[in-house]
């Protein structure tokens, strides 16, 4: 299959919406990541989304709509979804809710509640609304590797399994959204992204943190949300954490890089300074580009075939629980304490 990469225009939105609707895929940006889309309606495209990314099927996808109108026929809606619609959407928050027998079974592996985003990003939108129905997307990677920030990390991973690529730029977020769990009795992130428990709370009343979010789930135990089991976000060259005071984390950081010829660095731009003449990749000033960097640099990391990285850590508030959980489960937790 030939894979067309296509920037945002009447024509392109009107091919991705005719395709969308004979049962082929689409990937299309959005402000977190780039998404892989396919008719939510249509258990076989749906069954293509798993094949091309090749995921695991117990791994359930989100739908992705236009409109908040369209999240009526697929779940039970309730005033807590308004009240937090209302503050956050358009926007990276996932609506974990109970879903109606309208969703295939396939798009929630089988579980009983279904995930709603409605994005914020005018590209995004336009494509869905093109698309006239409900979009079930997972990130438009390939399963095991960083979630893609630009179309050009989604046609490496995807050159000959797809159609078409609609173009929309780099992700402004960087990591794909908060997953939010509204089924219990509190709200629960499963996923943290760039809408903050801190700010859910501040509108909900309360809002919980799953204690899986922070640690390795242990081999038998039942993941609340199935992303969290596998091995997710990993570069291709092994990944280490250091924690603790920067001037503690820069000199075992320093050591460990220079007996591993080859090997990169990550820290944050206040500690440049800290490495000396290392040459260190620049995670940024704060969490927010720490975020819009992470996995853009993780990718090209594997582009140039770097067998080893170490990365200063961040501290685990705000958007900064976003980041940590990622590049803990990329690190596979391992982390050392200074
Ligand atoms: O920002 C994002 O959310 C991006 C863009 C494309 O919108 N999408 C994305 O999808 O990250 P994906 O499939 O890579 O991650 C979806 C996560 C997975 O960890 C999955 O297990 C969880 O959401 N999930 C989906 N439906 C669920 C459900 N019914 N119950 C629990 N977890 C669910
Ligand atoms: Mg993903």
């Amino acid at each position: 299959m030939n894979t067309e990469l296509l920037p945002i225009t009447t024509d392109s939105l009107r091919r991705a919406g005719a395709l969308i609707q004979e049962g082929q895929l689409v990937a299309f940006p959005t402000e977190t990541v780039y998404g892989l889309g396919g008719n939510a309606l249509d258990e076989q495209a749906v069954l293509n989304i798993f094949r091309a990314k090749e995921r695991p099927v117990d791994n359930p996808l989100i739908v992705h709509i236009a409109s908040r109108e369209q999240a009526f026929p697929l779940c039970r809606w309730t005033d807590l979804a308004d009240t937090l619609a209302d503050a956050f959407w358009p926007g990276p928050l996932t609506l974990l809710l109970p879903r109606t027998a309208l969703v295939p079974d396939v798009v929630t592996a089988g579980l009983s509640t279904v995930a709603l985003r409605l994005p914020d990003h005018e590209g995004a939108l336009a494509f869905l609304a093109s698309c006239g129905r409900p979009v079930a997307a997972p990130s438009a990677n390939r399963s095991g590797r960083p979630s893609p920030t630009t179309a050009q990390h989604v046609l490496e991973d995807m050159a000959g399994r797809i159609p078409l690529i609609l173009d929309g730029g780099i992700s402004q977020v960087g990591l794909e959204s908060t997953v939010l769990d509204l089924s219990g009795e509190h709200p629960t992130v499963l996923r943290p992204g760039a809408v903050t428990p801190e700010q859910i709370a501040m509108v909900a009343g309360s809002c919980e943190v799953a204690d899986s979010v922070m640690r390795p789930l242990q081999a038998d135990e039942r993941a609340p949300s199935p992303g969290m089991r596998h091995r997710h976000y990993a570069p291709q060259g092994r990944l280490t954490l250091v924690q603790g005071h920067p001037d503690a984390v820069a000199r075992e950081i320093g050591r460990l890089y220079d007996a591993q010829p080859g090997a990169r660095i990550l820290a944050m731009h206040s500690h440049l300074a800290l490495y000396g003449d290392r040459p260190v990749s620049d995670l940024g000033l704060d969490a927010a580009d720490a975020a819009h960097r992470l996995f853009y640099l993780l990718r090209s990391f594997d582009a140039q075939g770097v067998p080893r990285i170490f990365s200063e850590t961040l501290p685990p508030t705000g958007l900064g629980l976003a980041v940590m959980n990622r590049l803990a489960r990329a690190a596979e937790f391992d982390i050392i304490k200074v």
